[in-house]
């Protein structure tokens, strides 16, 4: 490769070859990199709570919390390289990510672990909302790899959201 490469040079040295065409990549990818932007500020809302959750549920919220967030850590090289195999490019920084994510952060001193665990509910049915319209992306351009990803992490995401429900539960029983 000519190694005076400019910037325009580099940026085709990134372009994977894919049968998908250059709309489908440039819509598709959109889409994966502001999932992949939103499930980075989930994990460490996750993670935020999971270092700081306190009270009689302790060991409950702080285990149930920490498998969360290696679940939705799981999904982010997967999201990345994803967006890489279509010939796009992907998410670069923690700066990157705070500009795509439309899951806020939480940086309140303390939370109780009841608004903790309702928080993640919402930020979770977000993502879910988030992934049904990478669906529709993916559908529109016959993506069916990329839609075949996002149905497994739905259902996971609605798992999470069962498990916040269900423990939450327990709290308002005044237990
Ligand atoms: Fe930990």
């Amino acid at each position: 490769m000519d190694t005076k490469s400019t910037s325009s040079s580099g940026t085709a040295a990134l372009k994977t070859p894919s049968s998908l065409g250059t709309n489908a990549v440039r819509d598709v990818s959109g889409a994966f990199n502001a999932l992949l932007a939103d499930t980075f500020a989930l994990y460490m809302k996750t993670k935020n709570f999971h270092w700081h959750v306190s009270g009689p549920h302790f060991r409950d919220y702080h285990l149930l919390l920490d498998e969360q967030a290696s679940q939705i850590f799981a999904t982010t090289d997967t999201i990345a390289e994803r967006v890489r195999k279509l010939g796009g490019s992907t998410l670069r920084s923690i700066g990157h990510v705070a500009r795509l994510q439309s899951i806020k952060d939480n940086d309140a001193e303390f939370v109780t672990p009841l608004d903790m665990l309702a928080e993640l509910r919402e930020d979770n049915a977000q993502l879910v909302a988030r992934m049904r319209e990478t669906h529709g992306v993916c559908d529109v351009h016959s993506d069916v790899a990329g839609a075949s990803l996002l149905e497994n992490w739905i259902g996971e995401a609605e798992g999470r959201i069962w498990f916040l429900f269900e423990a939450s539960r327990r709290g308002n029983s005044g237990e």
